[in-house]
């Protein structure tokens, strides 16, 4: 998942930067994605140097990750609470002064679902960005992870909220994504998002919809990389 050097050495810089709050006995949340593979990693070389930390993935791929650098595994409901979670955006409104702003898009990786599961239930709550996520205008499409019996059904819904939804399809083989948990994913353009809380609440409410990936409220900072560090919004 390498992308051109710059934005790759962004991310490297977010996610390392995120690895560093990681305390001694802390239970962190592991998202998804190339940047917080960078805080996996380097949580991994902490957990080598003798850092006392337990993990929760928040997907089949973070999974693996942790377990190939060494970091102990946990599961939310073994735990009483969690500290921290780091995990990545394929947006960030960054636009203070709006309704949207801090607002989140995930799912590109089809994980929203348990993102969102660990990411809120997060005493703290940091984004792993490079600079191309951040946007003054939330437009890109909300992925849903959808019952694979519900699919035609949420799309028709889709219309009806006048989104445009468009069934994910794998890369590598013919067919759909099926997500973790067994499900297919919409990806839904609305245009601009001027009140993502409404439409969030508007999906939610969809029957079939296991969950979107509007993540509004969520974040407590979004760690920036760029050319020469690490910038945090909050
Ligand atoms: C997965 C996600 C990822 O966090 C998001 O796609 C960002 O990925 P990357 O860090 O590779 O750009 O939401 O569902």
């Amino acid at each position: 998942m390498k992308t051109d050097g710059g934005t790759d050495a962004a991310k490297r810089r977010a996610g390392e930067r995120a690895a560093e709050d990681v305390e001694d006995g802390f239970v962190v949340g592991l998202g998804t994605g190339s940047t917080t593979a960078y805080a996996i990693e380097a949580i991994g070389r902490r957990v080598g140097d003798g850092l006392a930390v337990q993990g929760i993935p928040t997907s089949f791929q973070s999974r693996k990750l942790a377990l190939e650098v060494g970091i102990p595994l946990t599961s939310l409901d073994a735990v009483a609470s969690i500290d921290l979670a780091i995990d990545g955006a394929d947006a960030v409104v960054d636009a203070p002064g709006s309704d949207a702003h801090g607002t989140l898009v995930k799912g590109g990786g089809a994980a929203h679902t348990r993102e969102k599961l660990v990411d809120s239930a997060a005493d703290r709550f940091v984004v792993v960005a490079d600079p191309s996520k951040l946007t003054d205008r939330l437009e890109r499409s909300v992925p849903l992870e959808v019952l694979p019996a519900a699919h035609t059904v949420v799309a028709d819904r889709i219309r009806d909220l006048g989104g445009e939804p468009s069934l994910r399809a794998a890369e590598r083989k013919d067919g759909p994504v099926v997500t973790d948990n067994g499900n297919l994913v919409l990806d839904c353009t609305f245009g601009e998002i001027e009140e993502p809380a409404t439409l969030a609440d508007r999906l939610s409410a969809l029957p079939g919809v296991v969950d979107h990936g509007l993540f509004v409220g969520l974040a407590d900072a979004t760690y920036v990389g760029t050319d020469g560090g690490v910038e945090v919004r909050q």
